[in-house]
């Protein structure tokens, strides 16, 4: 059997009515191409995986990853591509917001000009737009602003590197793929930037549709995830998105902590119990949103969430000896607090996040 000329990668999340509708689409387009089509499903639970199933009787065009234990769509867009057989591989989302039609100028761009590497599909040329009903002005103006100020900071030579619709050469999409984050929804800002200026970039302007049924993953979730990646991009490389959003959540318990602090001394007016509540306040909240943001995908529900927190209570008490143990003997030389206490801080969040990443929240 001989490769096809392409492969589209399509990620699902709960799109078991979109799946028909793109299939016909795409049928429609790609009527004179060889192709196949790899949908990327992370277990929904609305049975998307199984619809594609049905499909995969009907025609060996078709293929499912069907992931279990993982989520994220920058993830599964990479698995996605690794296992097309196409050397050209287009990556679109199944609820039919990106225009099909263009497919078939992408490929011909690739035709005529062997060195390409990739072709974005954008929502900010001067023939992109994004339709009326498909944001809401809110989301539009974010998006526009989210994207110039990646732009900006990435310093990246696309007009659209937040979108979800492209076409890349198999072979230097994979060259990249060891550096690129699984975690997160914007994998095509996270390839630009990864390969930075060494690779050569087309743009189709497509008119982003409103989304027809199911609902979008867009989160602030994803947003913080976002923010996570710059960071990511910034450091180059040297910090995962995680440990990014760990530092966030552990930031964000400085304030917790200094408010219950603050409050219980309004109301007792004893230092070391109202800094004891207010350490455990932290360390609570702490557990929480990192539960729901850090390790959203090993979520621990129900009885397993109150083992994960006396764990992860247990896991910080080691963290923060090992702070002051370490930020002690820093200061001991260097005799500068600031200093010390900001090393200090580095260890204990590198000791919380190794140790709750392996025990608390322990992958499959
Ligand atoms: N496998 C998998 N796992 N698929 C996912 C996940 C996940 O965790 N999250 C979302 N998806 C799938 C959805 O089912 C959909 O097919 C596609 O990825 C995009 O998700 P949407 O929820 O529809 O995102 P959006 O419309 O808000 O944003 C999309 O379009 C924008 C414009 O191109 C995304 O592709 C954005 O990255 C993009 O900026
Ligand atoms: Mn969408």
């Amino acid at each position: 059997m001989t490769n096809p000329t392409l492969s589209i990668v399509i990620p699902t999340y709960n799109e078991k009515d979109n799946v028909l509708k793109i299939l016909e689409k795409l049928k429609k387009v790609l009527r004179s191409i060889t192709h196949e089509i790899i949908f990327v499903d992370d277990n929904s639970p609305d049975g998307t995986s199984a619809v594609v199933k049905d499909c995969m009787k009907k025609s060996s065009k078709i293929r499912l990853i069907h992931r279990i234990g993982r989520k994220g769509l920058a993830g599964a867009v990479i698995e996605g591509v690794f296992a097309a057989n196409a050397d050209l591989v287009a990556v679109m989302d199944c609820d039919l917001q990106h225009d099909e039609t263009k497919l078939l100028d992408m490929i011909n761009l690739f035709s005529k000009n062997n060195s390409l590497d990739i072709v974005i599909g954008s929502r900010f040329t001067e023939t992109g737009e994004i339709s009326e009903k498909a944001f809401s002005k809110i989301r539009e103006l974010g998006s526009k602003v989210t994207t110039l100020i990646i732009k900006k900071v990435l310093n990246l030579a696309s007009t659209d590197p937040l979108s979800g619709f492209f076409m890349v050469k198999k072979e230097t999409f994979l060259k990249s793929s060891e550096n690129l984050q699984t975690q997160g929804f914007k994998v095509l800002a996270d390839f630009l930037a990864t390969s930075r200026n060494n690779i050569e970039i087309k743009e189709i302007g497509y008119r982003f549709k409103n989304r027809i049924a199911g609902e979008s993953k867009m989160s602030f979730l994803t947003a913080l995830e976002l923010i996570g990646l710059v960071l990511s991009q910034i450091l180059k490389g040297r910090v995962s998105i995680r440990f990014i959003l760990f530092c966030m959540v552990g930031l964000s318990g400085i304030f917790v902590q200094l408010f219950v602090t603050g409050f219980t001394m309004l109301l007792i007016n004893q230092f070391p119990t109202s800094q004891t509540l207010g350490i455990i306040a932290a360390m609570t909240s702490n557990y929480f949103l990192n539960n729901t943001i850090t390790f959203q995908e090993r979520k621990l529900k129900s009885l397993d969430s109150i083992r994960g927190l006396f764990s992860f209570y247990l896991i910080c008490s080691l963290g923060a000896f090992t702070n002051i143990a370490i930020a002690t003997y820093i200061f001991g030389f260097s005799s500068n607090w600031l200093i010390s206490s900001f090393i200090g801080a580095c260890f204990g969040a590198v000791w919380n996040f190794t140790l709750t990443s392996t025990f608390t929240w322990k992958s499959k």
